[in-house]
């Protein structure tokens, strides 16, 4: 924790830093799971890395580790709905994650079938940053899907939710 600032006051200035919102695809074997995520960003040309910070608790902190891979899901902001399901463990029946439609990625990872955008991704590194994980994936498939190249992609402030900051109760 930062050194003698209100925790008000650190939220209140990381949270204005501007994020995507979209949903992180994990699978090892059987085991399927997708979350809402905002610590996404590029952080390499050569290769091309995708950097995400995964909760060590999470269920796709596991599924990332065993499966050592995971996938982009950008959404259109047209549609946040699935961001407050995705927020804990999914249900994973019939070829679906809370009722929205998968396929596998060539990484084997979930891609959404109503996703506008997806990247595929297998784990490049893996950094221990405390709390999380930095997950540093290289990008083995990407593409739009459906009229998706046209849509605005989600972002945090079209949603009343809130990430990071310092650790609160839930997350
Ligand atoms: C708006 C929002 C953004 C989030 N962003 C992240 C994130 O970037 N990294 C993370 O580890 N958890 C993030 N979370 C928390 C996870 O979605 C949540 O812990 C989820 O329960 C983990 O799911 P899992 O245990 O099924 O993997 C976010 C939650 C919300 C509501």
């Amino acid at each position: 924790m930062p050194v003698n600032l209100p925790d008000e006051i650190v939220n209140k200035v990381l949270w204005a830093i501007p994020n995507v919102l979209c949903l992180l695809g994990s699978r090892s074997g059987d085991e399927w799971n997708a979350m809402t995520t905002s610590w996404v960003t590029q952080v390499a040309m050569e290769p091309v890395l995708i950097a995400v910070g995964v909760d060590k608790k999470a269920v796709t902190h596991r599924l990332i580790e065993d499966g050592g891979a995971f996938s982009i899901n950008l959404w259109s902001r047209d549609d946040t709905r699935p961001f407050v399901k995705f927020s804990k463990p999914a249900a994973h029946e019939d070829g679906t994650l809370n009722e929205r439609p998968i396929r596998e990625g060539s990484t084997g990872s979930p891609i959404f079938e109503e996703a506008a955008a997806f990247l595929d991704c297998t784990v490049w590194k893996a950094i221990d940053v405390g709390s999380h994980t930095l997950f540093l994936g290289e990008v083995v498939d990407c593409a739009f899907q459906g009229d998706g190249e046209q849509a605005e992609i989600a972002r945090m402030e079209d949603t009343r939710m809130k990430y990071g900051g310092v650790r609160r109760g839930g997350h």
